[in-house]
């Protein structure tokens, strides 16, 4: 089985190569600069999770951590994504911020592999496109972008404009060079592959705290769409994507491909503008109706980006998703989160209840009569009414309101799937046996054995709630309810 190690597992990309990853075998070991993601990630990662170990590596131009890990694991190869982002809050120095990290994290990393992971075959990067072009229309109109281009920005002009995009692009430009010239110099005994790609859209599946200030820079591109942010369609920033899946693919394939060896690799590289993003979410998402900016003919002034990635596409032999499914799976993605920031809302907008006025008779018998409430009678009440209800669970085309409180405390199994970040749990016709095992017991300990469910019977099909949504799916399922505990 071989061990791959991650880094920036916590990030757009990093999630999916995660599950690029474990779909291909590898064990992987992913690294975090923060602790906390770490329970977030697995939860994410539920299914694949024993395949999948986090560390935290709070400062990844420290060589001496890299040696420790390499000294701790066996690795086979190493995918490296982490780098800084254009949009980070608070960074805004071309120097701190963007050149440093890019070159020390890249050099510490290879230094390291080099003398401490002498079982490492093969290490494939994120770079970026940007390390070849801004994408404006005078570096488009010279010329095709191929393998060998490099972005006609010197350090020094980076350094005068201090401009955050052009301080990224830069940064990745420098970053790459100085793993080049590493790799040249000191002739590593593993190869290097560095991707090219533009746009990266596709489904956000990595920890995300909310959607507002914490989605990653290139999703929030495709929300931004119909977030209210815009009325008319805005120029497109940069014209040319890939999916998110095939460029992690396009990573694990890399790492076994020898043709790929110490190599700059583009990938995909059709072109597109907002306007076409926008039009493809219009015809695949049908919710997001009145929700899309209106055309505002901006994009006729694009200049297309020709970028020569058949080449590549093809050494790697990868197919790639059309825009209608990566704009259909990335909105649906973000209005399921959506779902679940709502649902969270609800709860945490939930203030404490401080009585202080003088509590007269009538109110008084009132919180005592509360106070006394058998808990039987409030959870066969609160089964019968979704009123309160926190979280949905899906059997086919139908959704039923549940209560976390109910479902969780009941079942590891939900517990689990509402820690992940679940709102909506789908309850598939292949879901397996330990779910219809955990679903038949909790209405078996629920409804039998508390003797809600006679109570249950008249309100069936009035109310959907956690209870009937099970007896409707075990119905559809032809499911029989255990008998007994
Ligand atoms: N998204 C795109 O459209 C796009 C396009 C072309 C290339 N890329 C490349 O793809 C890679 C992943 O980007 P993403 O879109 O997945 O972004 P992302 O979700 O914002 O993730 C960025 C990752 O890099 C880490 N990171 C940022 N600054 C760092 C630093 N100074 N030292 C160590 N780690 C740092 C972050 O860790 P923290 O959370 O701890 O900050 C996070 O794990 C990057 O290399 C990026 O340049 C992205």
């Amino acid at each position: 089985m071989p061990r791959t190690l991650l880094t920036g597992a916590n990030s757009f990309v990093g999630a999916h190569v995660i599950n690029s990853l474990i779909a291909a075998g590898h064990d992987v070991v992913g690294t975090v600069r923060r602790e906390n993601l770490i329970d977030e990630i697995l939860a994410l990662h539920s299914e694949g999770k024993e395949k999948l170990e986090l560390i935290v590596v709070k400062n990844y131009a420290d060589e001496s951590v890299w040696d420790h890990v390499f000294g701790t694991y066996r690795f086979d190869y190493i995918i490296h994504v982490a780098a800084p982002l254009v949009d980070i809050p608070g960074k805004t120095d071309y120097d701190r911020d963007f050149l440093t990290p890019n070159v020390e994290n890249n050099l510490a990393l290879l230094r390291s592999a080099k003398r401490v992971a002498p079982t490492v075959k093969s290490v494939a990067v994120t770079g970026s496109v940007n390390a070849s072009t801004t994408g404006s229309p005078e570096e488009l109109l010279a010329g095709p972008i191929t393998n060998e281009t490099w972005l006609p920005i010197t350090r020094e002009q980076a350094r005068e404009v201090n401009n955050n995009y052009i301080s990224y692009c830069s940064g990745k430009k420098e970053g790459e060079l100085a793993l080049w010239d590493f790799v040249k110099a000191e002739k590593p005994h593993f190869s290097v592959t560095v991707f090219l790609p533009a746009l990266i859209f596709g489904p956000p599946l990595q920890p995300i705290k909310d959607l507002k200030s914490s989605l990653n820079y290139s999703t929030n591109v495709i929300y931004s769409f119909f977030n209210g942010t815009h009325e008319t369609i805005p120029a497109t920033s940069f014209p040319s994507f890939v999916d998110v899946r095939d460029l992690a693919d396009a990573h694990v394939k890399a790492l076994t491909t020898p043709a790929a060896a110490n190599r700059r690799l583009l990938v995909n590289g059709k072109p597109m503008t907002y306007t076409s993003l926008v039009h493809a979410l219009a015809a695949a998402v049908p919710e997001l109706e009145g929700r899309l900016p209106a055309d505002s003919g901006e994009d006729t002034k694009v200049t297309p980006a020709r970028i020569e990635a058949e080449a590549d596409n093809e050494l790697l032999g990868l197919k790639f998703r059309t825009v209608e499914e990566t704009m259909a799976d990335t909105a649906r993605r973000i209005l399921e989160l959506e779902k679940l920031e709502k649902t969270r809302g609800a709860h945490r907008s939930r203030a404490p209840l401080v009585i202080r006025h003088k509590i007269d008779r009538r109110e008084y018998s009132s919180a005592i009569r509360f106070s006394t409430t058998n808990v039987f009678e409030s959870l066969s009440k609160l089964y019968k009414s979704d009123k309160f209800a926190d979280m949905a669970l899906r059997c086919g085309s139908r959704e039923f309101n549940a209560h976390r409180a109910i479902v969780c405390t009941q079942s590891p199994f939900f517990e689990r799937a509402v820690t992940g970040g679940c709102a909506v749990y789908t309850l598939t016709r292949h879901t397996d046996l330990t779910l219809r095992d955990i679903v038949c017991r909790l209405v078996q300990r629920s409804i039998h054995q508390d003797g809600v469910w006679d109570k249950m019977q008249p309100v069936m099909g009035k109310h959907s709630n956690f209870a009937v949504g099970v007896m409707h799916y075990m119905r559809a399922e032809k499911l029989r309810l255990p008998q007994g505990r």
